[in-house]
């Protein structure tokens, strides 16, 4: 089970219409996914217009899908919405503060009962964990035990709303690199750090805790959630 089909099993069981994608690249994500209006976000696309078209024969819910070279920060700042999101996928700049900024701005145009979703929150290694400043910046500084994969430190993210948002229920899948599952419910349970103590937290820390930090569930879990919806 990955991003694209739990996305999606989201959307078709709340019959969703609006799905927004913060973090697009080559589409591997958006193109597939099955949605009324559809809304990719991303400073640096990277498909082909070939691949483009290729997908909307592949999918027809690609024809009326909007493209926004931006970063989510101008996106949300400047374009305004003519609907509310129902899903919305959080897969742009993985670190802490871009994350948390994604998931603040994405709450405000989100429907009462829609979800967010958000990759990338259970790295799993230490060097997946680094905390620079992008892609390219972790991938040119040598990192011991380096593969090529970068979560960042999104996960502390997870523990700043799970620990501030006594709004929302947060927890993350144990499935392609963590899917963090965010709705504007009670939360199951909290955290309490506070922001210093956030900032301070390591990758050792989450070693230690995941599943309490995560608040992880494993992928059977997402019954019980799409059922809840
Ligand atoms: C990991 S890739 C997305 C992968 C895609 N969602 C998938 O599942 O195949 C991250 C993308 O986020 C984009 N990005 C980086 N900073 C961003 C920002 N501030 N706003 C929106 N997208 C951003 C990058 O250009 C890159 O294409």
């Amino acid at each position: 089970m990955n991003r694209i089909n739990i996305i999606q099993k989201i959307i078709d069981k709340k019959m969703a219409r609006t799905y927004l994608e913060i973090g697009t690249a080559s589409g591997n994500s958006f193109f597939p996914i099955k949605a009324r209006r559809k809304i990719a976000i991303d400073p640096n696309f990277t498909f082909s217009k070939i691949s483009k078209i290729k997908w909307i024969f592949k999918n027809f819910c690609n024809i009326r899908a909007k493209y926004y070279r931006l970063s989510s920060d101008n996106y949300y700042r400047n374009v305004k919405l003519s609907h509310r999101l129902d899903v919305v996928f959080i897969d742009g700049l993985h670190t802490y503060q871009q994350s948390l900024k994604d998931v603040i701005n994405s709450l405000s145009n989100l429907k009462e009962n829609g979800v967010i979703v958000m990759h990338d929150c259970n790295p799993p290694h230490r060097a997946s964990a680094y905390p620079a400043d992008s892609y390219n910046h972790a991938a040119s500084l040598n990192i011991s035990g380096w593969t090529g994969e970068w979560c960042g430190d999104v996960w502390k993210t997870i523990c700043y709303l799970r620990s501030f948002r006594k709004d929302l229920n947060v927890f993350v899948l144990n499935c392609d690199y963590g899917l963090g599952i965010i709705t504007k419910r009670k939360p199951e349970n909290n955290l309490n750090f506070t922001e210093e103590e956030l900032n301070k937290l390591t990758y050792d820390d989450l070693e230690k805790n995941r599943e309490e930090l995560l608040n992880l569930k494993p992928i059977e879990f997402l019954d019980r959630f799409l059922n809840s919806l």
